[in-house]
């Protein structure tokens, strides 16, 4: 299944909405070879492991079961989705110290198996944590992957596709920055199809206004709000996001995709972790994509990376 024939394994740490539904998404895809899946709640994880294997005779081939930090040695990624989550109202950078303590322990842990392969993080605040991990276990940035704005850049393309009713795997278009309040839309580079968004409404929606755009943003930043607000969390769109991002490890795809990664001068920003396009291969973050943005555009860029800064200060400093 790998590009190379070797046998894949995955471990996700933190069976909860987010981990066990990243797990069924992979065994629906058929991913990878053996997923392993460890929680602070033993019972939980083995309980998800049974109930997911009792689903491979509908699917294909592979191997489950509830773990231990030794089998993230043989591991070519391990992903952490485990921490508190948001609670209605909370701002994601308020999990900061709650979820850095619970990283440390997490990433030692695995560090000491033995594991030489690929972290992704899914917990938020995930640009800090995806940071953390990477001065945590001293893995190359590379190897070190968040979550970033992967799901907020599908959120969009959706909103985006419902609006003008377009098919969205035809809409090109990301959402930057911060995977939180300060995010942005890159609206200057978006395209329907081949054709720029601002040419697109005058051929073909010339009645859409700026407000209608304004609010499809809002939506996008906003989302995880109106979600938690009405089912106390976000699990499947973010597992399938994972599950993309996984894919494009272990396939090789060199896939372009809005996720977290240690930014070194690129959009002249440094030594943080930030949602930008990057392009994924086996070994990680192959290269960043540094995309042309307007002058507006780098401002709120530059407005997202001082927040996650400030946050981050008085942790790493
Ligand atoms: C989301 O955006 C809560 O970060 C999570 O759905």
């Amino acid at each position: 299944m790998f590009y190379d024939n070797k046998t894949t394994r995955v471990v996700v740490i933190g069976t909860g909405f987010v981990g066990s539904s990243y797990a069924f998404s992979l065994i629906n895809q058929n991913v990878v070879d053996e997923l392993v899946l460890l929680d602070l709640n033993k019972a939980k994880a083995e309980g998800d492991a049974m109930d997911l294997n009792h689903g491979l005779p509908f699917g294909s081939p592979m191997k489950i079961w509830a773990g231990a930090y030794s089998d993230c040695e043989e591991a070519d990624i391990v992903i952490i989705t485990a921490g508190a989550n948001q609670k209605p109202g909370e701002t994601r950078l308020n999990l900061i110290e709650k979820n850095v303590k619970i990283f440390k322990g997490i990433v030692e842990d695995v560090m000491n198996s033995g594991f030489n392969g690929i972290f992704i993080v899914a917990t938020n605040p995930v640009d800090i944590l995806s940071y953390a991990t990477w001065k945590f276990s001293g893995l190359p940035m590379e190897r070190v992957i968040g979550s970033g704005t992967i799901l907020d850049t599908a959120r969009f393309r959706f909103l985006l596709s419902d609006f003008f009713n377009i098919d969205v795997r035809n809409i090109h278009a990301y959402i930057i920055g911060e995977h939180g309040d300060t995010e942005l839309p890159v609206w200057s580079q978006t395209r329907i199809g081949s054709e720029l968004i601002d040419r697109y409404i005058q051929n073909h929606k010339p009645e859409t206004t700026k407000e209608d755009l304004d609010n499809i943003f809002t939506n996008v930043r906003d989302a995880a709000y109106h979600i938690i607000e009405r089912k106390g969390a976000t699990h499947y769109a973010i597992a399938m996001g994972l599950q993309r991002l996984t894919k494009a490890i272990l396939r090789n795809e060199r896939s372009i995709l809005t996720v977290s990664t240690l930014l070194q001068g690129e959009f002249s920003l440094d030594d943080l972790y930030i949602g930008v396009p990057a392009i994924v291969n086996k070994d990680g973050i192959q290269e960043v994509i540094e995309i042309d943005l307007n002058e507006e555009e780098k401002k709120q860029l530059a407005h997202s990376a001082d927040v996650l800064k400030k946050a981050m200060d008085p942790i790493f400093k």
